[in-house]
This record gives C-alpha cells, structure tokens and sequence, in this order.
C-alpha cells in the first residue's frame, strides 16, 4: 500500500504526516530528507522498545544517524519533570547539539514528553514523533501540545512546540493492547462526529472497529489518514487555540470529570471520552442541538467499538458538576461544552442550564 502524506500546513513550522504500512522498518529513509544532522537520541518506553527498538535503531544507523536510546518506564505516573530531568541527562551524556533530534517512539506519553524535552533542550532541537498507539497516531502525535504533569493535575506544565516529521507505521497497531485499539478508535470517533461525517458513515458500514485484525487494512487506512487531516485542518486554523481548536476536546468535558473522579483507575483515557461523548450528544438531543436520530447513531458507534457508555452509578451528579468547574475551557466560571449540531459538525457553547445538564447525566447512569 502507498504512502499517504497529509500537510499540516503552519506558516512557521509546517511538516508532513506519512503513513505508511511498514515505515518503522525504513525510518532512516523517511527522515532523508529533512536533513537533519546525524546525531539522534531515540526515546521510548519499556513497553514498546522491545517490540520496535531494533529495527527502529538498525535503520536510522543504516541512514547515517549515530543513534543513542532513551527508555522510560510505560505509563501516565511516569510523566512527570523527574522523568524530563533523567532526559536531559542523556541528552547531555550523548552530547546533543541544537541540530540534533529527539525522536518519540512510543504512544502519548512518550511523545508529549520527548517535545516539551525537544522544545527545552537547548532552548529547541529537532523532533520526530513515531506514534505506536491508534491514539497517538490520530491525535496526540499531531498539532504540537508537549508536556507533562504536575501533582495538582495532569498536562499543566508543557508547550506547544510541533515536530519537524511524524511517521505512521499502521503496522505497529498488531502489537497495541485491544484496550488500547478500542480506546484509540473513541478519538477517531470523535473525528467523525465534529468534522467528517463521510468517515462517520465509513465507520458506521464496517462490521467491527474493536480490534486491529477486524478492521481491513485499506479501511485502517482511511480511518488513519481521515483522522490526521482533521486534525491537521484544525491545528492549521488554530494552532494555539485561541478558539476553534477546543473542538477537539468533544467529550472530553464530562470524560475529563468522570476521569478525574474514578482516580484515573477505572477507564483509560479514550474510554472516558467515549462516555463524555454519549453525555454530549444527550445534552445536545436535550437542549434541540442535534436529533434524537443523529444521537442514536453516534450511541451505536460507540457500542459497536465496545467502548463504555455508561457513567458509573457510584459517581454523584453533584460532584460532576463540581468536577467539570475544573475543565481547562472553564471561562469567567462556566462551563463551555463542545456539542454536535449534526453528523461532522459541532458548536462550542456556554449555555448549557444545570437542571437539564443534572438530568441527562442521571439519564446516562449518574447517582442523583
Ligand atoms: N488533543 C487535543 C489537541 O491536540 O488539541
């Protein structure tokens, strides 16, 4: 299958997004041509290295690149500036120069570390993002949002600061955990509901969006490539977002709450944006956003990549509603929701009344 290259078209630092089936085994290939000095300090976690290391490593060296590795331990407690901290010191160790590259092979964790260290280092060397996870690929890899968090809440600390390249190997997903797929695929969801309703209704004909060897190569393809050039649209319209870009954060209001409430244990991220998706677009059928049969559709697909859709009965509409006063789009302390006003499209509003906010969260499994 050929390579497809999206644009993400930014008037300072503009970059390509290529995904293409087998690209970790030519990775050195793939970075020809943005001329990048040879030395290259290649961060990953223990999770994925084992998988991708070698062939990662063996190619870049192939290409001219004198390849030094960092490894992480997996996981979100790990993002934190202890762990930046460790980076720097090899970036040190390895004697990086302001032409030399910090290369992200991993999922949103390592990649939203490795830039915040790309754009500190030396006040900003190069940076490649090679996602391995369905969400990095479709979101977080994408539009320059590095960082990593602070004990009072996740993501405070960061900047935006966009790679040079990001480089799609769909391949990689056989190894992702199904969890993980499923969780993935809520954002690639998403997409569909806030901007593409043609991927939508791609999404609705497929038989099964659960796992990775259920969906067809030319289909992943396509959910892959439809995903970044929204994403690619948005960012290129509103990199900072300063208004247009929270559009992304569709179910992220109520999913961040429900997150936050169940300690981050209970559901992996994607799988509380799936349920602050279903609360949405209740709230939009609710208050005559949308239709009841546009709301439908969105439940089915959502069920259909087995992802929840219920807010847990033990989680108190009272302190929901305490905990989305938290939401970073919280603005002169009200709460602006993202919600669909058809199949690909939405609206950001802040008028969004308690009462019938208190009841939809009851009607989507909430205690009253
Ligand atoms: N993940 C949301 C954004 O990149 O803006």
């Amino acid at each position: 299958m050929l390579t497809t290259t999206i644009h993400v078209d930014l008037p300072q630092n503009a970059y390509q997004v290529a995904i293409a089936p087998g690209a970790i085994a030519q990775l050195g290939q793939h970075l020809t041509p943005l001329q990048l000095s040879p030395r290259l300090l290649l961060v990953s976690d223990e999770n994925v290295f084992p998988h991708y290391g070698e062939v990662a490593v063996a190619s870049l060296q192939a290409a001219g690149f004198a390849v030094a590795t960092h490894i992480f331990p997996a996981g979100e407690p790990h993002k934190t500036l202890a762990s930046i901290q460790q980076l720097y010191d090899t970036a040190h160790t390895h004697r990086l120069e302001r032409r030399s590259t910090l290369l992200a092979l991993g999922g949103g964790v390592v990649g939203d570390m490795t830039g915040f260290a790309a754009a500190t280092w030396l006040r900003g060397v190069n940076f490649v993002q090679v996602p391995t996870t369905l969400l990095a690929m479709v979101d977080a890899a994408i539009g320059g949002k590095t960082g990593v968090n602070h004990p009072q809440g996740k993501n405070l600390i960061g900047a935006f600061y966009q790679p040079r390249a990001v480089i799609i190997d769909p391949q990689m997903l056989a190894t992702l955990p199904r969890r993980e797929f499923r969780a993935g695929m809520a954002e690639v969801i998403k997409y569909g509901v806030i901007w593409d309703a043609d991927l939508f209704d791609q999404l609705a004909a497929a038989s099964q969006l659960d796992r990775y060897d259920a969906v067809s190569p030319a289909l992943l393809q396509t959910i892959l490539s439809r995903s970044c050039q929204a994403k690619a649209a948005v960012v290129r319209q509103d990199e900072k977002e300063a208004g247009l870009r929270a559009i992304l954060n569709y179910g992220h209001t109520v999913g961040h709450a429900v997150e936050s409430l169940t300690h981050y244990k209970k559901f992996v991220h994607g799988e509380a944006v799936a349920i602050g998706m279903v609360a949405a677009g209740a709230i939009a059928q609710q208050l005559e956003f949308w239709t009841a049969k546009d709301n439908a559709r969105q439940l089915d697909l959502i069920a259909k990549a087995q992802l929840p859709t219920q807010i847990p009965d033990n989680l108190r509409v009272a302190d929901i509603l305490t905990a989305l006063q938290s939401d970073k789009k919280v603005q002169a302390g009200r709460v602006r929701f993202i919600l669909p006003t058809a199949i690909g499209s939405v609206q950001i509003t802040a008028q969004v009344p308690t009462d019938p906010l208190a009841r939809v969260l009851v009607a989507c499994g909430a205690a009253a």
